[in-house]
């Protein structure tokens, strides 16, 4: 039973990027340690609450992960607000996914309502053979935008809860 000293902290984190970055199987990862190959396209909006201890103290983070495709997606502001994090996802092995970042970031500064803790995470970076983006691009257009940088794998799990955690400490 929570006694009345310990307080409790949710924060909202949205995960946004072009379809089939990895988004979905981001949140799996973190938040189950699931991977899906053959993982379907997102339709409307999903979340996962999880838990983590922040010099001692519990905080729930409810992370929201919606479709990438324009069709796919539920009304765009409902989805941003309230967020203090956002994780804005590229796919290391397709350009244009790199390239269509500034959208996101644009969408979601038109659309949140507060400062929000933000993470440029490249995905896929199991995929380095076949690399588009290299890490430099990654990190100067981050340094740039004034956010954080990371690459992660969904696949073999590399950085993707450093990736959550990162955002989530700095809004705590
Ligand atoms: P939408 O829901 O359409 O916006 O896509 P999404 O960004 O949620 O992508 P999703 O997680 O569904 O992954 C798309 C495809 O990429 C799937 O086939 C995944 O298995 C694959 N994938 C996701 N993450 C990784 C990764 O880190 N490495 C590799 N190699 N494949 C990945
Ligand atoms: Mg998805």
């Amino acid at each position: 039973m929570p006694s009345d000293a310990e307080e409790e902290y949710l924060f909202k984190v949205v995960i946004i990027g072009e379809s089939a970055v990895g988004k979905s199987n981001l949140l799996s990862r973190y938040a189950r340690d699931e991977f899906n190959l053959h993982s379907k396209a997102t339709i409307g909006v999903e979340f996962q609450t999880q838990t983590l201890d922040i010099d001692g103290k519990e905080v729930k983070a409810q992370i929201w992960d919606t479709a990438g495709q324009e069709r796919f997606r539920a009304v765009t502001s409902a989805y941003y607000r309230g967020a203090f994090g956002a994780l804005v996802v590229y796919d290391i092995s397709r350009r244009s996914t790199f390239d269509s970042v500034s959208r996101w970031l644009h969408e979601l500064t038109t659309h949140s309502d507060t400062t929000v803790a933000r993470m440029l995470v490249g995905n896929k970076c199991d995929l380095a053979n076949i690399r588009e983006v290299s890490v430099e691009e990654g990190k100067s257009l981050a340094e740039a935008e004034g956010m954080f940088f990371i690459e992660t794998s969904a696949l073999d799990s590399t950085n993707v809860k450093t990736a959550f955690e990162i955002v989530i400490k700095e809004i705590y």
